[in-house]
């Protein structure tokens, strides 16, 4: 094996510093060695999603990217979000919606919803129709797109979909 390597990141907030072989993944660092095992590992590809964690604000697919890349970066698991009896609002919402059977793939599927809503805040989204109060309308369609890298094999996306909407405050996401 390759020499270990220094890395240090913030992770939730605290400062964590870590010896480890260059090839290991975000995902793998996360769950083997801070045991943060909320991000789930799918497919180990960057076909699932499962694995979608928070780094410097944006989501990323943390199976695909070398932990000894993040040296000095900002992360935010699912651990990181709410707890039970102080959840985040976008854990409330798929609570409330249903939004996961198995429950699997849901961490992921929570941490990319949050960038999704962080990502159409900024610039000009393509989302928007003007709706009757003028103000800009999210389509389902929209939110689909945006979410198509989360894959959830129980098929719970009409209610992941409802979920977002509802902490978006829209009314209508046909
Ligand atoms: Fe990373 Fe599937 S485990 S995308
Ligand atoms: Fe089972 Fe999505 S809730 S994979």
């Amino acid at each position: 094996a390759p020499p270990a390597v220094p890395v240090r990141f913030t992770v939730n907030g605290k400062a964590r510093a870590l010896e480890l072989d260059p090839r290991v993944t975000l995902l793998d660092a996360l769950r083997e060695h801070l045991e943060l095992t909320g991000s789930k590992k799918g497919c180990d590809h960057g076909q699932c999603g499962a694995c979608t964690v928070m780094v410097e604000g944006k989501r990323i697919n943390s199976c695909l990217t070398l932990a000894v890349m993040h040296d000095g970066d900002d992360i935010t698991t699912i651990e990181g979000l709410g707890r039970p009896g102080d959840l985040h609002p976008m854990q409330a919402a798929f609570v409330k919606h249903d939004g996961f059977q198995c429950g699997y793939c849901t961490p992921g599927q929570i941490m990319s919803s949050i960038a999704v809503l962080e990502e159409i805040k900024d610039g000009v989204p393509s989302y928007v129709t003007a709706d009757v109060a003028g103000k800009p309308a999210l389509t389902g369609e929209e939110l689909r797109e945006r979410m198509s890298g989360n894959i959830c094999r129980c098929a719970a996306y009409s209610n992941i979909i409802a979920a977002i909407a509802d902490v978006a405050g829209a009314k209508d996401v046909a």
